[in-house]
């Protein structure tokens, strides 16, 4: 029997996974999103196409592969039928070769308002959420009230959407939140539910499927799965900066229980990682750097959020972090992205260790206020563009020593480092 592999991003989101699910697809049968909603923004680049995809997985332009989006997903209908627009001008009919769990739960409109409401609540100390309605649709998952792709199907749909309506808005009544005067993706609250509603015949033109058994099948039939993450392992609501975090497990364990897979089904683990770090949104970044490299970072990287729009924060490639990300996710291999960015740098830093309370350390603290200094490795930097070189070797020496440099630190191989958003833009490196 096959296993199933999982990639999943080791940092705080947007480290490429979308890129290297999309080189990786070819290698496999089928790809299935096992957490996250549409907070998510995969960036696809080939033949002169740039794509962001939200909630479908990022092995859907391989046309004869099969995407599935598992039941720890949550998909809001309105930008699901974006999603399956947008594909369809690219001539890419998704009913083909998409299905989706009956228990993936839904995000309904007011989920979108009760995010907005709450995160308005925090005044000083907001999440920074994409505002797309994953808190409380995970909240009312766990409370045992949400509603999902299955009930779409029955013939009291709209009864049981009505009747947690109805206890959405009893909620914004209590934060005095006007939710007729709020607009969700232009649009008036009762326009969007409309769109939403309108969505439902979409879906339903999807093969809605009970996909542990779908998936569990592929693997006894020696088909090869690939469960594409969402987020960052740094992101992880047990695990992450809590709480400013995602409300799903970004980490492995997500797999077993977002796609109904055994632990001891679970195959190779390809942690994707940036050779530096970014975040968007609140919480602690120990690397953070608030000056004008920073900015180049930001600059050369193009970092900006693929979601929402918003500048990433830029900062230094963290050690203990990524340790502690592969700790978690049993990573069995490495994928480092973005190196190309670096391409200009004079010198480049990476923490290996933080000090706080008087000593060195590698744990990251419990408290999230604690003031943490990263202690630095300092490297030169290679000075040239790198992005035409397609073989491992070729790459500069000082690229190689950092290369090196992490993987020995870590400890767990590096096999391919991606080199620019292209799909071609992708060295593979046969490591022992
Ligand atoms: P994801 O959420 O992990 O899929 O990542 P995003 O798509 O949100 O963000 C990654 C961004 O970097 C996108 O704009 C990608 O096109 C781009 N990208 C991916 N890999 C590379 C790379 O190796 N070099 C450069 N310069 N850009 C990359
Ligand atoms: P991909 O899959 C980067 C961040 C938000 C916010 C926090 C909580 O593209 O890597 P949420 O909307 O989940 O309640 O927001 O998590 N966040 C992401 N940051 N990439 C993502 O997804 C993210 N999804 C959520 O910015 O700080
Ligand atoms: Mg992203």
């Amino acid at each position: 029997m096959e296993r199933i592999d999982v990639l999943l991003g080791l940092q705080w989101g947007d480290e490429g996974k979308g890129k290297i699910v999309d080189v990786l697809t070819p290698d496999y049968d089928v790809i299935a999103r096992f957490q996250g909603g549409p907070n998510a923004g995969h960036t696809l680049e080939f033949d002169g196409i740039k794509h962001v995809l939200h909630t479908i997985p990022s092995g859907i332009f391989h046309t004869n592969k099969v995407n599935v989006i598992g039941n720890g997903v949550i998909i809001d209908l309105f930008i699901f039928n974006k999603e399956v627009n947008k594909l369809k001008e690219r001539n890419i009919d998704a009913t083909r070769n998409l299905k989706i769990s009956k228990k993936t739960h839904l995000i309904l409109p007011t989920h979108r308002l009760l995010d907005a409401a709450y995160e308005k609540s925090k005044e000083g100390s907001k999440i920074g959420s994409t505002l797309k309605g994953i808190g409380p649709t995970y909240t009312d998952k766990t409370a045992r009230n949400g509603l999902r792709v299955g009930d779409l199907l029955t013939p009291d749909f709209i009864k049981k959407y009505n009747e947690l309506k109805s206890k959405h808005i009893d909620i914004l009544n209590q934060f005095n939140f006007d939710y007729l005067n709020h607009t969700l993706e232009n649009l008036s609250f009762n326009e969007y539910e409309q769109q939403w509603l309108n969505a439902i015949d979409v879906i339903k033109q999807f093969d809605i499927i009970d996909s542990e058994y779908y998936l569990n099948d592929c693997l006894q039939n020696n088909k090869k799965i690939i469960a594409e993450g969402a987020q960052g392992t740094l992101l992880d609501v047990d695990f992450g900066s809590y709480p400013f975090v995602t409300s799903s497990n970004t980490t492995t364990a997500g797999v077993c229980t977002g796609l109904g897979i055994a632990p001891n089904k679970i195959g190779k683990v390809l942690g994707v990682f940036k050779a530096y770090c970014t975040r968007v949104g609140s919480g602690p970044f120990p690397t953070e750097l608030f000056d004008e490299v920073g900015e180049q970072l930001r600059i050369e990287g193009n970092e900006f959020g693929s979601t929402t729009g918003r500048p990433r924060r830029c900062g230094w490639l963290d050690l203990p972090s990524l340790k502690y990300a592969i700790m978690l996710n049993g990573i069995t291999e490495l994928i480092m992205t973005k190196i190309d960015v670096l391409n200009t740098f004079p010198s480049i830093k990476v923490c290996d260790k933080y000090s706080y309370d008087n000593k060195e350390t590698e744990i990251i603290p419990f408290d999230i206020n604690k003031e943490i200094t990263p202690l630095y490795k300092e490297f030169d930097g290679w000075q040239g563009n790198i992005n035409h070189i397609s073989t491992y070797n070729e790459f500069p020496e000082n690229l190689k020593s950092y290369i090196n440099y992490v993987e020995s630190a870590v400890n767990v191989p590096i096999t391919a480092i991606s080199t620019g958003p292209n799909r071609n833009k992708t060295v593979f490196r046969n490591v022992k």
